[in-house]
């Protein structure tokens, strides 16, 4: 699927404990269309997966697993549902559309051999004797934007989207 979080496969689907849930869209003979999954801790619910099916996108299905979601929220009297995405243009769209507001931003920075061979010796100062690193996923503040994207070529901002749900 066409998620911002290309990188992050699982192979199974982790369970959500209680309060949180996970909802599935399905289709009659039970093929899922779209998936919801939301985390609770204490004051706060996190959208920690919402996802549709390419073939069911933009046809009002990621809107009404997020009401669903939002109203189960609502009703553990938890005031607060957010989610924390990349830079994907038609994802941070959705997010703004379904009335989400956005703050809190920091950089995902990949260092990897395969796209200049010095990337991962200017992320990493000293290298541990016998290993030498291919790649690594760090975070860095925002303010490093600039001098970041210069010496990595795969620079993502991640901010937070949140909500009142109460
Ligand atoms: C983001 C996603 C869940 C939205 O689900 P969806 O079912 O396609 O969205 P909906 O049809 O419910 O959209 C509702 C409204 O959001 C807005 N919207 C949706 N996609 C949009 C886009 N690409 N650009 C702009 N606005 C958009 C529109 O206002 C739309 O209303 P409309 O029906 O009048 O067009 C879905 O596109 C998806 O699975 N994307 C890939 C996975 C992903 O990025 N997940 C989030 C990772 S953090």
């Amino acid at each position: 699927m066409n998620t911002p979080y290309f990188d992050n496969v699982l192979t199974s689907k982790p369970e959500v404990p209680a309060p949180g849930f996970a909802l599935v869209a399905a289709a009659e003979l039970g093929a899922v269309k779209g998936i919801i999954d939301v985390t609770v801790d204490d004051e706060l619910a996190t959208i920690d997966t919402v996802a549709v099916h390419p073939d069911y996108q933009h046809q009002g299905l990621g809107r009404a697993l997020l009401t669903e979601a939002r109203a189960r929220v609502s009703a553990l009297g938890v005031p607060t549902l957010d989610a924390w995405t990349r830079d994907d243009p038609a994802t941070l769209s959705w997010y703004r559309a379904m009335g989400f507001t956005e703050s809190q931003h920091y950089l995902h920075v990949y260092a990897n051999y395969y796209a200049d061979v010095s990337e991962p010796d200017r992320a990493i100062s000293e290298r541990r004797v016998g290993l030498r690193p291919m790649t690594a996923f760090l975070h860095a503040s925002l303010e490093n934007e600039q001098p970041m994207r210069e010496q990595f070529a795969r620079v993502h901002v991640c901010r937070r989207f949140a909500m009142d749900v109460l």
